[in-house]
């Protein structure tokens, strides 16, 4: 079949470091420990991860290596790993990460509540799963998914609403969650799910982490507004 994967693994518009930053600028405090990236893609979003939050090991997980641009990233101090495997099947031990993340990526997984509940699993007590998608309530839903599954770019595309993301959620143990927007009929909503327990303390430094990771990638920095719910 036909497909612009390929090309548009190419664009820099496949590259969602902002709306990464965006996310992490908003996080609650986090307990110690390592950072897991769901559906790393070309790698942009994990090795801004490991610039943001240079003393945390972080772990890009997809279930293909057909994007991946290790050659042109630019990494924290710590190189990340990158691992081959499927989203709702994580080859992770119980408790392993403090912060999960999916950004641009839930829309084209399978399994979603094994999803949720394979990440609940590999979270610490008190560790945060940052989801952020295209609202499948805002008009452009219909298209994005329609773009997706006519170009091949990715057959399983979904756009979920946010009461659905909530469900699944709440039913995989996650405390309500808080949601972001960087404008209030943006299209994209960022989800700060927490599992419940101990958190740590990490923080104050944060903003000014994220800002450092962007002025040395050349990548410029977020502008946004936010309106959180
Ligand atoms: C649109 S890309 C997002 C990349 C990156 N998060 C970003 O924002 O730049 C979605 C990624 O999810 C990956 N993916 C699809 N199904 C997956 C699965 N079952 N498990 C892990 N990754 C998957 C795709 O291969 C693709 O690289």
């Amino acid at each position: 079949m036909f497909s612009l994967k390929p090309l548009f693994a190419r664009l820099p518009m496949a590259r969602s470091t902002r709306a990464y930053a965006f996310g992490l600028e908003r996080l609650p405090p986090l307990p110690p420990g390592p950072v897991l990236d769901l559906g790393a893609g070309q790698g942009y979003g994990t090795a801004f991860l490991s610039r943001a939050l240079p003393q945390r090991q972080v772990v890009g997980v997809d279930i293909t290596y057909q994007c991946l641009k290790p050659q042109r990233l630019a990494f924290g101090p710590r190189r990340p790993w990158f691992v081959q495997a499927s989203a709702p099947y994580l080859p992770f031990r119980a408790s392993a990460f403090a912060l999960a993340t999916a950004v641009m990526t839930f829309h084209c997984l399978p399994e979603p509540e094994r999803v949720f509940r394979e990440v609940f699993r590999v979270l610490r007590p008190g560790g945060v799963f940052l989801l952020a998608d295209v609202d499948g309530r805002h008009w452009i839903a219909p298209w994005f998914e329609r773009v997706e599954h006519w170009f091949g770019i990715s057959p399983l595309t979904r756009a979920y609403p946010p009461e659905e993301i909530e469900g699944l959620a709440r039913a995989a143990g996650f405390l309500p969650p808080k949601t972001a927007r960087r404008k209030a009929r943006g299209f994209m909503v960022w989800y700060f799910l927490q599992k419940p327990g101990a958190s740590g303390g990490e923080s104050p430094s944060r903003t000014a982490r994220v800002a450092e990771a962007y002025e040395n990638s050349g990548e410029g920095r977020a502008s946004a507004t936010t309106s959180s719910t």
